[in-house]
């Protein structure tokens, strides 16, 4: 089956972020999905059936006997290829926890055996809850993916943790659980990742800099995919216009030095796996100019020339600190390397020379260039291995090739999960 065929149920809550569960669905029928959406009774108060099923071209229903003779209740379910619901609220998620079946969506839940991906949002002290906490716990277990709320503005005035994740966001892991239904095992549970993102910027002046094409899509695809298999995720973002993924702790950065302090600051916080997704530029300009350069008055004589000096490498600096630290075989270092071809060789060869040159354990490697990659949701990749055979990820979502790269990193950890 192609994702572009799939049958998504669109489960939705009672809560007020039920109107940005509008959003979600419009992003999945866009994408081609043909997707039913189950709002509860309460989901009703917050946003009418006409909007739900204007926007998904399908009729509305909330209690199991509307068309009894379908038995929608176990034909929905049953046909689905992916169940997602949002927002997941705190008794929505404690029903499910339990096995209740009182309407529609709670009986869905029931008999699908396909992916179910729950995005919470509820205030704070109803996440923080230890019934709340065990329940979301209980599904987990059972493989049901449950994301972290985001943190940021609440309903009333407050601000903490149970946003509902990004639209964008939820609808991304939801086109992944259909391309690579096991994208999110939880196999990061326990573990600390550091995740470098978008492209460093080197100030020429105060409205000038060196910089480069990287948004940041692949970095912040690691971290929202490393979130959902349960890692605690630090995001080392340079000039990255991205929501934050859920569930992940940012640090901006824009310069190389900048990134290159927030890195040894959490590394030294002890961390399991790095992933240096980001674009560091290799030169900065010795100075940057206090005020913003001008023109010069003789245009024959050209522009004043741009000293420059070489950054410090991140990566080969963590390969160094590892091998004289009392574990040298931790963390695991992943490296990335755009490449694109030239007279002397293509851009896996390169990759492989640059593997051997940093040191890292992995490093993928993917051809840029002719709109390749940069700014773009797909990308293809070829991860390449100190201690083993190339893992090839033909082209496909950025959250895709993520969780390939988190396989393969996860398979190289050496040391036991934190408590
Ligand atoms: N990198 C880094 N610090 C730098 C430059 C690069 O940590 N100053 C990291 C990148 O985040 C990436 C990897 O090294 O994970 C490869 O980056 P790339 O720019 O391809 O490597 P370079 O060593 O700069 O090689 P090239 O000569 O091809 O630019």
């Amino acid at each position: 089956m192609t994702s572009a065929t799939a049958r998504i149920v669109l489960g939705v809550a009672g809560g007020v972020a039920a109107y940005k569960a509008a959003d979600v669905l419009r992003r999945l029928v866009e994408s081609g999905h043909d997707v039913t959406v189950v709002p509860t009774e309460s989901a009703l108060k917050f946003v009418g059936a006409p909007t739900w099923a204007a926007l998904s071209h399908h009729p509305v229903s909330s209690e199991v006997w509307t068309d009894a003779h379908d038995v929608p209740h176990v034909a929905l379910g049953r046909g689905a290829d992916l169940v997602v619901v949002v927002p997941a609220t705190a008794d929505l998620l404690a029903k499910a926890a339990h096995g209740l079946a009182d309407d529609l969506l709670t009986n869905t839940l029931l008999t699908a055996r396909c992916p179910v991906l729950f995005a919470p949002a509820m205030h704070t002290e109803m996440w923080e809850h230890p019934a709340t906490q065990a329940n979301v716990a209980t599904l987990r277990a059972r493989g049901v993916i449950v994301l972290e709320p985001a943190i940021g503005r609440l309903t009333g005035a407050d601000t903490g943790k149970g946003r509902l994740p990004d639209p964008g966001e939820i609808a991304l892991l939801a086109q992944t659980l259909l391309a690579a239904p096991d994208a999110f095992p939880p196999d990061l549970v326990g573990r600390h990742v550091l995740i470098t993102a978008g492209g460093t910027r080197e100030p020429l002046d105060p409205v000038r800099f060196l910089g480069n094409r990287s948004t940041g899509l692949q970095g912040y695809a690691l971290a929202s995919v490393a979130a959902a298999r349960g890692a605690q995720v630090t995001l080392i973002a340079a000039n990255v216009s991205l929501p934050a993924p859920a569930g992940t702790a940012v640090i901006a950065v824009e310069t190389a030095l900048q990134m290159r302090d927030a890195v040894l600051a959490t590394i030294e916080a002890g961390v399991d796996i790095v992933v240096m997704a980001a674009a560091v530029a290799d030169f900065r300009p010795v100075d940057a100019a206090q005020y913003k350069i001008k023109k010069t008055g003789d245009p024959s004589r050209g522009p004043a020339p741009i000293e420059l000096v070489t950054n410090p490498d991140i990566l080969a600096e963590l390969v160094t600190l590892r091998r004289s630290s009392a574990q040298p075989s931790a963390p695991v270092i992943v490296g990335f390397a755009a490449e694109t071809g030239d007279a002397d060789a293509d851009p896996l060869e390169h990759g492989r020379a640059k593997l051997i040159r940093k040191g890292c354990d992995l490093l993928v490697v993917n051809a840029v260039g002719n709109g390749k990659a940069f700014g773009t949701p797909d990308n293809a990749a070829v991860i390449l291995s100190a201690d083993g055979p190339a893992r090839d990820v033909p082209l496909g979502p950025k959250t895709v090739l993520a969780a390939a790269v988190w396989d393969e990193a996860v398979r190289r950890i050496s040391v036991p999960p934190r408590p």
